[in-house]
């Protein structure tokens, strides 16, 4: 089998799609690979009403009976796939009803799933993140990217929220490296000296009402302008610099309204309250359609309808296959590498993100007004494919839900590690 890719689906904000783009994603991808999709929203169950099979078992069965979550994955009945065509395709529910140990994991629950999740047999696993930006979804998510966040137009407060998860990811991550218990220190002349100053410095980037040190990027140039070349302010940096946002437009209404009410906006918080530095990249849109809302409603995912055969893709097969390759692969070029720098120059200041995500957008829409969510959803998985045989992990669909002790051991030597530590002083 081939190496697992765990992508999470979350927008930090209820309402925006993320269920109903996480189910039809998790199908189209199965088309590519065995594909289980993950109802982390373990609250509301949405995944159970979103598709309307008789389900045996569920996360009730793996936490209060024991099962192995492989034994608790559901797939299509003859009744939604009659022809087989989506065998490759499972998920798992949530409880039938809100089970409190079960909605509102504690660690012990919550570290027995994602060892579950993380050993699952598939080649792609979609979790379904429920809204809100609590440890229960922070710590389901990667920590050198954002998984797939979904906006929509005209929701401000969604695009605030997608950029609070960004934010809230690399400050875990900081907060781990530079916890007392981090191999971190041991690494550097002077170690613990610098805890409290480093500490102190988080704290007050990460305190909307502090407003001394605005964001990532000001922290890292305090630190290049006290510390210079050191391995504090290279750490900051790079954790920065390799940071991945990968996006998706719901409700897509054309290029300027998607442009104006979702991706600026998000692209403005980012900047703001974060970094200007973390890579961002469109992974396309889902077009706004009665009838996915329809079948939202009957409980039937969308792509399971028949498609109008008017909308079905062209004849010529191959010139369309070069064609779609060649629009995958928009905005998708291997990021270019950088030098190393003690401080943010201008020169990767220059290049305007903003700009960049506009020429990308209307490249896409160019070629793609027409297409209908079938196609959309194509598109969508294509590039994540793309984005993912071209990337690292780390980047877009790692092969695991890493644990902090895990990320630290990837970053430090693993004998370093403490194996016992007490995470949730740091939550
Ligand atoms: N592309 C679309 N076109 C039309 N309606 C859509 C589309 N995407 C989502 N909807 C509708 O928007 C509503 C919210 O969708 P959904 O439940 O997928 O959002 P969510 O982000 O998962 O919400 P929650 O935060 O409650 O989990 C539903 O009524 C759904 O049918
Ligand atoms: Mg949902």
């Amino acid at each position: 089998m081939a190496i697992k890719r765990i992508i999470p689906v979350s927008s930090g904000k209820g309402g925006v799609g993320k269920t109903t783009f996480a189910v039809n994603f998790a199908l189209a991808l199965s088309r590519h690979g065995r594909t289980v999709l993950v109802d982390l929203d373990t609250g509301t169950s949405a995944i159970r009403n979103a598709i309307d099979v008789p389900i045996e078992r569920d996360l009730y069965h793996f936490f209060r009976r024991g099962e192995p979550l492989a034994n608790c994955i559901t797939q299509l009945d003859d009744k939604l796939d009659p022809q087989h065509q989506w065998r490759n395709f499972g998920f798992i529910a949530g409880p039938l009803h809100l089970i409190d140990e079960i909605t509102n994991f504690g660690a012990a629950h919550k570290a027995r799933l994602i060892e579950a999740i993380n050993t699952l047999p598939a080649d792609y696993v979609i979790l379904d993140m429920r809204a809100g930006l609590d440890a229960n979804v922070i710590d389901f998510l990667p920590f050198s990217n954002s998984g797939i966040l979904i906006f929509t137009p005209h929701l401000p407060s969604a695009t605030l929220a997608a950029s609070d998860i960004v934010k809230a990811i690399l400050f875990r991550k900081l907060r781990l490296i530079f916890s007392k218990e981090s191999p971190f220190f041991a690494t550097v002349d002077g170690g613990l000296n610098f805890w409290k100053l480093i500490n102190d410095l988080i704290d007050r980037v990460e305190d909307v009402y502090d407003s001394s040190v605005a964001n990532l990027d000001a922290f890292a140039l305090d630190l290049a302008q006290n510390l210079g070349d050191h391995p504090i302010t290279r750490t900051v940096q790079t954790t920065i610099d390799e940071f991945r946002v990968h996006y998706v437009l719901n409700l897509f209404n054309g290029v300027d309204d998607s442009f104006n009410t979702a991706v600026k906006p998000f692209l403005d918080n980012l900047t703001k309250n974060v970094s200007s530095h973390c890579g961002v990249t469109n992974l396309g849109w889902v077009t706004r359609s009665a009838a996915i809302h329809r079948a939202n409603c009957n409980c039937v995912p969308a792509l399971l309808l028949p498609r109008d055969a008017k909308k079905a893709p062209k004849a010529n097969r191959i010139a369309q296959e070069l064609e779609d390759l060649r629009l995958t692969a928009i905005g998708l070029e291997p990021p270019k590498r950088k030098q190393a720098q003690t401080a943010p120059s201008a020169s990767r200041a220059a290049e305007d993100p903003l700009a960049r995500q506009l020429d990308v957008l209307k490249a896409m829409f160019e070629q793609k007004k027409d297409d209908d969510y079938y196609a959309n959803f194509d598109y969508v998985t294509q590039r994540t494919l793309f984005a993912m045989k071209n990337r690292r992990p780390s980047e877009l669909g790692d092969t695991r839900i890493y644990t902090p002790q895990e990320m630290l051991a990837s970053l430090f030597a693993k004998s370093n590690v403490p194996t016992t530590i007490d995470w949730t002083e740091l939550e």
